[in-house]
């Protein structure tokens, strides 16, 4: 009993742009996802990130944690983890028994899924802001706001049936403020300072020009590739000169499988009008010195002549030149 209501899903909403001035990611949330198929079958996922990078997983078989960073627990002890992990172990089960117990009674229908995200974030100043919401189906249900279980505007009626369960274990509603008022707080800032060394890393990224598959008769469609860099916020824009070129598609910044990010942007242009774009990437690792890449191979093989062969084929002349007039002089009788 105890348990059930812990099922908050407690979510960290991310917060303003009042951030403190420090380098990576400024907030821890757990994430569950709890899918019920039918009355007899459902399941749980759970993870647990700093910002955008996935540094706990949830083994649902033998409900135990995966920490997949050596740094993972903070300074937790190892009784306050296993603590911790028993915590969320009966939780998960205890949050299944309890929604099926509760099924009529919230308007639920099977199939359905539930997702719960519960954090904390730091702010300016050493201050810390925690949250948890809970959504069903991808909709905002209910949210914890300052301990208090608060329906989402689009789930009026089973979320007020359900915060009033929720107000009624008073147990439950302490033992969630202590984890989002107190020990995850304690756990962000230690978590950062176990993890500073790759958090804070900054990686350079490679970028590459190819053509993607024409769009059409006598069009060309551009790509810039961007991989392999950290942190994740990146600036790439195809110019011509110093104008943006607004008809770019960006695509979402992927993960590559070693952690660090790409990026693909690309143009479609009429073909005579490929030459003389560039594209530009900015990012932190580059100290201000942005990476520029030219299309085009007749500009290259322009610049390479001017640049190379011009001044070669002028060394060489002067050089002949030289030689012959010495050998010349050396010829006069
Ligand atoms: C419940 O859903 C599971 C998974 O989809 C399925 O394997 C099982 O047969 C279903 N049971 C019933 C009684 O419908
Ligand atoms: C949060 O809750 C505490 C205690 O319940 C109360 O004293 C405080 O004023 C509340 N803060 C806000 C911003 O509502
Ligand atoms: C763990 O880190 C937190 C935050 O930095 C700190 O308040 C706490 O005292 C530390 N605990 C231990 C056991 O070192």
């Amino acid at each position: 009993m105890l348990l059930l209501p812990l099922l908050l899903l407690v979510v960290l909403i991310p917060g303003g742009d009042n951030k403190p001035a420090f380098q990576g990611p400024t907030t821890f949330h757990l994430n569950q996802i709890s899918s019920f198929a039918n009355s007899t079958w459902a399941q749980n996922q759970g993870s647990g990130w700093l910002g955008d990078l996935q540094i706990h997983g949830w083994d649902s078989e033998s409900g135990t944690a995966i920490f997949l960073k050596p740094w993972s627990k903070g300074n937790l002890s190892d009784e306050e983890v296993t603590e911790l992990v028993e915590t969320f172990r009966v939780y998960l089960i205890g949050f299944i028994w309890f929604i099926r117990d509760h099924v009529s009674e919230f308007q639920l229908t099977y199939p359905f899924e539930i997702q719960g995200t519960a954090g904390c974030e730091l702010r300016a100043g050493e201050a810390t802001v925690s949250f948890l919401r809970g959504a069903l189906g991808g909709v905002d249900f209910m949210s914890l706001w300052n301990g208090t279980c608060v329906p989402a505007a689009e789930a009026v009626s089973h979320a007020q049936s359900f915060c009033r369960v929720y107000t009624q274990y008073q147990g439950i509603s302490d033992i969630i403020g202590n984890l989002l008022y107190h020990t995850c707080p304690r756990f962000l800032w230690s978590v950062l300072e176990a993890g500073k060394a790759e958090l804070q890393r900054q990686v350079k990224p490679e970028a590459w020009l190819s053509s993607g598959p024409p769009p059409g008769p006598g069009c060309l469609l551009l790509v810039c590739h961007v991989s392999g860099f950290y942190p994740k916020p990146v600036w790439v824009r195809w110019m011509r000169g110093q104008q943006e070129q607004p008809g770019a598609q960006q695509g979402d910044v992927l993960p590559n499988a070693d952690g660090m990010w790409h990026l693909r942007v690309t143009l479609d242009v009429a073909a005579g009008e490929a030459a003389g774009l560039t594209c530009r990437v900015r990012h932190s690792s580059l100290g201000g010195q942005d990476i520029v890449l030219y299309w085009g191979n007749s500009t290259s093989l322009t610049v390479i002549f001017l640049a190379v062969i011009l001044p070669t084929l002028i060394l060489l002349i002067c050089l002949t030149l030289w030689f012959w007039r010495r050998w010349s002089y050396q010829n006069i009788p």
